[in-house]
């Protein structure tokens, strides 16, 4: 069997679906992998590493895409100027892994669905203790919460650490982080490392231990949140007027802090607004909001993804793809979750779909010429599909964690 790795064509990703070191692991399963020369160079993986441990190189990238029985990559397919689409490469029946933003993409799904493709949609992979070597959302999520905090730093005109020096005294710089999932709880712990004095908030009560084992101290806010939590630990979403009060509540402690970091998101949703123009009015000059929530609409009322606004003398910046700017470590990662999931997929050198398997099933988009993932089918208004013989259907809430869960996946 035959993985193909080609180089990513969006602008900024540099980052490569698989490393050399998966080379070694993967053709012990049987799977020889080739990949696109060039591939691997912004993330510093020349050809030359991956031809030592045993892939080989093409440079013809129709070959490639065309010889390919499953082809891994990062981002999405590419469509370029002329609407020529990645897509257009796979070879019909074939198989791609990559983050393929499903709950979105309606088209690429049809699309795939017609091509007779299996999409398998790295940010479906359930966030359930099993896979939790798979899930690439955690690792880039990860990468994320602590690039962000980098950037922070190196934005705000102060220093993270107390100085006592023979110039004086430096206090800490004062970070807040609102949103205590994977990215949240990485910047409370790069935020710590580098010497601020750290806040973390969440709306999920039970985060507040692990906030605190990382020596952030837990906000409270007077709010209910008694249903703040499903049964994986995931937040559900919560009502306007829980978000009203809650932006009341944060007012003041946002006003106290020179960095905040936003992580906030529900799963399939766009980002709750948690910090409005006037809280970022409130803020001392020279702050620095950090809104990691950008690409779904922003947990910060003012907030451009991919762009850095400067509001009341506050910077707000919405960086979309912050694990491509540390290419090395998020391929490294990406490449084992993808690696995993191979694994997991493949059965004697050849692909093996179990549908009742819950990670299978929670993240095949499209397979046999359907889209056959029962959330995604719902939310393009696709009628429920018929179970054919022992094929069954994956379960309707494939992407969402179950019971095993999620806070496994969460350290
Ligand atoms: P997660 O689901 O583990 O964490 C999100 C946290 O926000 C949860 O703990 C949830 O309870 C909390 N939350 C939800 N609503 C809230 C509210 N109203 N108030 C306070 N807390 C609330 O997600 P993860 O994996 O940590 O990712 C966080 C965000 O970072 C996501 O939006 C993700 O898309 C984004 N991300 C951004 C990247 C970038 O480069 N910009 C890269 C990777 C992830």
């Amino acid at each position: 069997m035959k993985v193909a790795v080609p180089k990513e064509l969006h602008d900024g990703e540099n980052r490569v679906a698989l490393v050399p070191d998966a080379v070694g692991k993967l053709k012990k399963a049987g799977i020889d992998v080739v990949v696109q020369s060039g591939a691997g160079a912004a993330s510093s993986h020349s050809d030359e590493e991956y031809t030592k441990v045993g892939a080989s190189i093409e440079s013809d990238v129709a070959a490639l895409w065309q010889n390919a029985d499953v082809v891994v990559k990062v981002s999405p397919p590419h469509t370029d100027s002329t609407g020529r689409s990645e897509i257009d490469l796979l070879k019909s029946g074939g198989v791609l892994i990559t983050f393929l933003d499903p709950l979105v993409n309606f088209d690429q799904n049809r699309k795939l669905a017609e091509k007779q493709v299996t999409a398998v949609s790295m940010e479906m992979v359930p966030r359930i203790t099993r896979a939790q070597s798979m899930d690439a959302l955690s690792s880039m999520a990860n990468i994320a919460g602590y690039k962000a905090v980098l950037i922070a730093a190196s934005h705000l005109p102060k220093m993270f650490p107390m100085m006592m020096t023979a110039a004086g005294t430096i206090s800490p710089a004062k970070v807040f982080v609102i949103g205590a999932g994977v990215a949240g709880l990485q910047a409370i712990a790069t935020a710590k490392r580098l010497g601020a004095v750290v806040s973390g908030y969440d709306v999920r009560p039970a985060v507040r231990e692990q906030v605190e084992s990382l020596g952030g101290k837990f906000v409270e806010m007077e709010l209910s949140t008694g249903g703040a939590e499903d049964k994986g630990g995931y937040a559900k979403e919560m009502g306007d007027e829980f978000l009203r009060k809650q932006r009341e509540l944060m007012t003041k402690v946002v006003a106290e802090h020179d960095v905040v970091i936003t992580t906030a998101a529900i799963p399939g949703k766009k980002s709750p607004v948690l910090i409005t123009a006037d809280m970022v009015k409130g803020m001392p000059s020279g702050a620095v909001i950090i809104d990691l929530a950008a690409e779904r609409g922003g947990n910060c009322e003012l907030t451009q993804c991919d762009k850095t606004v400067v509001e009341h003398g506050v910077t707000i910046m919405g960086p979309a793809n912050l694990p491509a700017s540390v290419p090395f470590h998020a391929s490294q990662m990406y490449s084992r979750n993808i690696q995993t999931l191979l694994l997991h997929l493949v059965k004697d050198g050849a692909l093996n779909l179990d549908m009742e398997d819950e990670i299978t099933a929670g993240c095949v988009i499209t397979t046999g010429g359907e889209i056959v993932h029962p959330r995604i089918r719902d939310l393009m208004q696709l009628p429920e599909l018929v179970k054919q013989g022992a094929a069954a259907t994956p379960p309707a809430e494939g992407s969402q964690p179950s019971s095993d869960n999620a806070e496994g996946a969460k350290q």
